[in-house]
């Protein structure tokens, strides 16, 4: 059902800027941007899906677990902008911002992460912007994941346009961790204890350890399986 106030507001000739044909102008070039991030994004996460689909054939598992994305919100774009004291325009989003497009993949093993990054980077019409490794490197509160920014072509009927895409790939454990965290960070008064913390930062410590014994299981039952046990 359509809102009555979104009605009001809509209708509401005093709301719209001084010149409204050029704010719908803008509005409608930043539709378009945001279309070019969507299509990025339905880009790679094929890439994504064809290399999960290709490493699963023979008796081995899928190394993605699952794959999310989101385009980021048109006030979260304005309030990062406002934050890096950039200008809010078009040209400023493509070159100021890193994560419009982001990508979130989920792997079940700490070697599948680095598997599937190099295969999608090893790819030539990816460019590799930049890497950072927070799983060799932790953040200070636990934090682990592989974040990497990536460049991809995306074809127009009349153009060609380079889009930015910030992807994040990281194992079950590391996700389920940093889900909890990021939901923690937000209730009140919680970022401020040290205690919870260090408290916070032993889960991960303990999640990682988790991580490579899993990974030195799976290594034991595959080497089993290749001498012929089951
Ligand atoms: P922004 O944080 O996006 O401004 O940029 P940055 O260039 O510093 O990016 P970085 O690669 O360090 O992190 C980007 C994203 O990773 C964040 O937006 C989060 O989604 C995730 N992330 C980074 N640090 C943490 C963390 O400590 N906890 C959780 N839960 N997520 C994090
Ligand atoms: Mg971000």
């Amino acid at each position: 059902m359509i809102n009555k106030d979104f009605n009001k507001i809509v209708l509401n000739k005093s709301s719209l800027p001084n010149d409204p044909e050029k704010f719908f102008e803008g509005m409608s070039h930043f539709r378009e941007l945001m279309m070019m991030y969507q299509s990025a994004i339905r880009e790679v996460t094929t890439k994504l899906t064809i290399l999960n689909d290709e490493l699963s054939i023979g008796n081995r598992k899928n190394p993605i677990q699952f794959i999310k994305s989101r385009v980021k919100k048109p006030l979260s774009i304005v309030n990062k902008l406002e934050r890096l004291e950039k200008e809010i325009s078009i040209e400023s989003i493509m070159n100021s911002l890193n994560d419009v497009a982001g990508i979130r993949v989920v792997c079940s093993f700490i070697d599948d992460v680095y598997k599937i990054s190099d295969m999608l980077t090893k790819q030539d019409d990816i460019k590799l912007i930049r890497v950072k490794d927070y799983i060799k490197n932790p953040k200070p509160n636990g934090y682990r994941s592989y974040h990497m920014i990536i460049e991809i072509p995306v074809f127009f009927s009349d153009s060609k346009q380079w889009i930015r895409v910030e992807i994040q790939i990281r194992t079950v454990a590391m996700d389920f961790w940093a889900s909890l965290e990021h939901e923690l960070k937000y209730k009140k008064g919680i970022e401020d204890s040290k205690e919870i913390e260090k408290e916070l930062k032993r889960c991960a410590n303990t999640i990682a350890q988790t991580d490579h014994k899993m990974m030195s299981i799976r290594n034991k039952i595959q080497g089993n399986s290749s001498k012929g046990g089951k």
